[in-house]
């Protein structure tokens, strides 16, 4: 397919790393168009295991190019860390990774205020990553933004950056902290730029040319569907926009060209940071352990709970996914019980993820069915057929309860554990 879209139909951490991984080697480019390194992608291949942050999942085919467009912001220490990490690997980047000019800079006042405005917050915290993702994207919406094309003139790059320190350092140095140092952020940025620059490029013209010529392109979606600021869990969201419909405008390809969207699912839930949660589990110590995780970027717990059809139901729907790929199936292997939330209740009432705001959404009570767990462990099967019954039916009940066919079931994290149906 032309132009195909993996993203994450929950929280995040879906699997999207091992997704893009899977298909990649068949597509010429791979482009990342929202986000920053809030994201953590994890791949096992042959190379070793790695939690990329900003380069796109496909640059371990030689094969492919990446591109990381200008809908995503970017921690230039993070990129230049990553590409050192991924270069001592063996992975080559030259002529093969670009960067898109319009991108925006998180500077070190976007980490600063993130943690201020979260410790502001309190309670009600959204629980971010501080990599000052929110921030940044709140500097460009705003006007306020530094992007790569401006350190083409150096005076340019400049003068934005002392007027944007002149106005940070008034909130920091009001809220307790210290001033940032203009020279030091100055001359610290130019460095970063004089590494990057041989990557940085216009994308428009390798887009528009590839899309003319039949170039085959995958979109990796960072974060997942419901941690969209319109359409997630508000204001316990990310910056940026997750859905498919982002795409457009973080790497400028138009809507007609895109022909696929593949829906990552985890097989049960998870989620990094506050915000509601309805199929949570808090009561059972077995099930809490088996189902949380430790992220990718952060290192924190995800807390787990139980498959969420309405809100998968919801992704797929304000997405268009065609196929969900769905992972981690292994992990319910150890389950006498498995619960799958078919849809909730709120004051006694039948009611959709998308009739609530995130304070109510809190407070419904998800209406479970129970299905039989099949205790067996299944992490070298390869073929649906040899999987036991029940975890078949519970692959086919997801299939039913979101209403869009399963494609793909991964049963273990490393490249080759997943069975396509
Ligand atoms: P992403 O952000 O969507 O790319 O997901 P993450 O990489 O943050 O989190 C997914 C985690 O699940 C990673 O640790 C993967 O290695 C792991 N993983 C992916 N697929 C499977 C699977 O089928 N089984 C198991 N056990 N682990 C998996
Ligand atoms: P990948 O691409 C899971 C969550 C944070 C927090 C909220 C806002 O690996 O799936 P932010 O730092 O973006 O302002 O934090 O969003 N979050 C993610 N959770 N996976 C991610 O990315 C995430 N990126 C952001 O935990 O709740
Ligand atoms: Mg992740």
């Amino acid at each position: 397919m032309p132009v195909t879209i993996i993203l994450g139909t929950q929280w995040g951490d879906e699997g999207k790393g091992k997704a893009i991984d899977t298909f990649a080697g068949d597509f010429d480019y791979v482009a990342r168009y929202n986000g920053g390194n809030n994201a953590g992608h994890t791949i096992i291949n042959e190379f070793g295991e790695f939690k990329i942050h900003l380069v796109p999942s496909g640059i371990f085919y030689p094969k492919t190019k990446c591109l990381i467009g200008g809908g995503v912001v970017i921690d230039p220490a993070v990129l230049i860390e990553e590409m050192n990490s991924l270069r001592k690997a063996g992975v080559k980047l030259e002529k093969r990774l670009f960067i898109s000019q319009r991108s925006h800079l998180i500077m070190p006042y976007h980490k600063i205020l993130d943690g201020l405005y979260e410790e502001a917050k309190g309670a009600g915290a959204t629980g971010t990553t501080r990599r000052g993702i929110g921030p940044t994207f709140a500097d460009k919406i705003s006007y306020n933004g530094i992007r790569w094309s401006d350190f083409t003139d150096k005076d340019i790059f400049a003068e934005k950056l002392r007027v944007q320190l002149g106005l940070k350092n008034k909130i920091i140095v009001a809220l307790g902290g210290s001033p940032l140092d203009f020279e030091k952020v100055r001359d610290e940025y130019l460095g970063y730029y004089a590494e990057i620059k041989p990557f940085i490029t216009e994308l428009f013209p390798i887009v528009q040319n590839g899309l003319k010529t039949g170039k085959k392109f995958l979109l990796e979606q960072a974060m997942g569907s419901i941690l969209d600021p319109d359409w997630g869990t508000y204001p316990f969201v990310t910056g940026s926009t997750t859905l498919a419909s982002a795409a457009t405008g973080g790497l400028g390809i138009p809507p007609r060209a895109i022909t696929r969207v593949i829906g990552v699912t985890k097989a049960y839930t998870t989620r990094v940071g506050a915000g509601p949660m309805p199929t949570e589990v808090k009561d059972d110590a077995h099930a809490e352990k088996a189902l949380s995780e430790v992220a990718a970027t952060t290192g924190r717990v995800r807390r787990g709970g139980w498959f969420d059809a309405e809100v998968v139901r919801f992704a797929s729907q304000v997405n268009g996914i065609d196929r969900l790929f769905l992972t981690k199936l292994d992990v319910l292997s150890e389950f006498d019980e498995i619960k799958i939330c078919t849809g909730y209740e709120f004051n006694g009432r039948k009611v959709h993820y998308h009739d609530l705001d995130s304070y109510q959404l809190d407070k419904v009570k998800p209406i479970y069915r129970i299905a039989k767990g099949w205790k067996e462990d299944i992490r070298g099967v390869r073929k649906f057929k040899d999987l036991p019954a029940r975890a078949r039916a519970y692959v086919e009940t997801i299939e039913k309860l979101v209403g869009v066919k399963i494609g793909w079931v991964t049963n273990g994290p490393e490249r080759d554990a997943i069975i396509k149906r």
